[in-house]
């Protein structure tokens, strides 16, 4: 961990002081919103801050759609899965998503490229299925679409690898980084 994200890391677990267990999902989520992500230094430092062991903050977090455990991509894809997406397909376009980058959502591509986060609405319902790559909005994407925004980011990245194949037949394995730890909350 960087000196500056102890510092960040100090500074938050200063103003939860004591070891209340309720304090624990206010504390990851400053965590992550000032570092990107837990990390696993930052999850030992929560645990020996509430002494609560590691693995048993991993259980909670993982628990929740809205922790994620490696940095996120240089491209950021964000997919939303509310009701109005769901209608209109979102689901075959996550499972297009994450057979194209080999990853599931929380994940990172191995080449730091691509992450995948879902959503529950980006406030757009009449222009589902939407997505947000970095935070810009891309209305009704449909598969075509989708493939041709994952080579944009690639070229954009200047990425010399062949262009990202959208592939909805093969089972394709995922090998994203998850960083995770095996362990469950026991
Ligand atoms: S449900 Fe997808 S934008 Fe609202």
């Amino acid at each position: 961990m960087s000196l500056q994200a102890s510092t960040m890391m100090d500074e938050i677990l200063k103003s939860h002081p004591g070891s209340q267990r309720d304090h624990l999902i206010p504390i990851l989520q400053e965590v992550q919103a000032k570092l990107g992500f837990l990390s696993e230094d930052a999850v030992v430092r929560i645990g020996r801050h509430m002494r609560i062991p590691a693995s048993k903050i991993y259980g909670v977090a993982t628990f929740y759609n809205q922790f994620r455990f490696t940095p996120k991509g240089k491209f950021h894809v964000m997919l939303c899965r509310g009701t109005a997406c769901h209608v209109k397909g979102s689901a075959k376009t996550l499972e297009t998503l994450t057979k194209a980058l080999r990853i599931e959502p929380g994940q990172t591509t191995r080449d730091g490229l691509f992450s995948i986060e879902v959503v529950a609405c980006l406030g757009a319902c009449a222009l589902s299925p939407a997505i947000t790559i970095n935070g810009e909005f891309f209305p009704k994407v449909s598969q075509t679409k989708l493939a041709k925004l994952l080579d944009e980011c690639r070229q954009k990245a200047g990425a010399v690898a062949p262009a990202v194949k959208v592939d909805t037949t093969s089972k394709s394995s995922r090998r994203g980084r998850t960083g995770k730890m095996e362990e469950k909350s026991s």
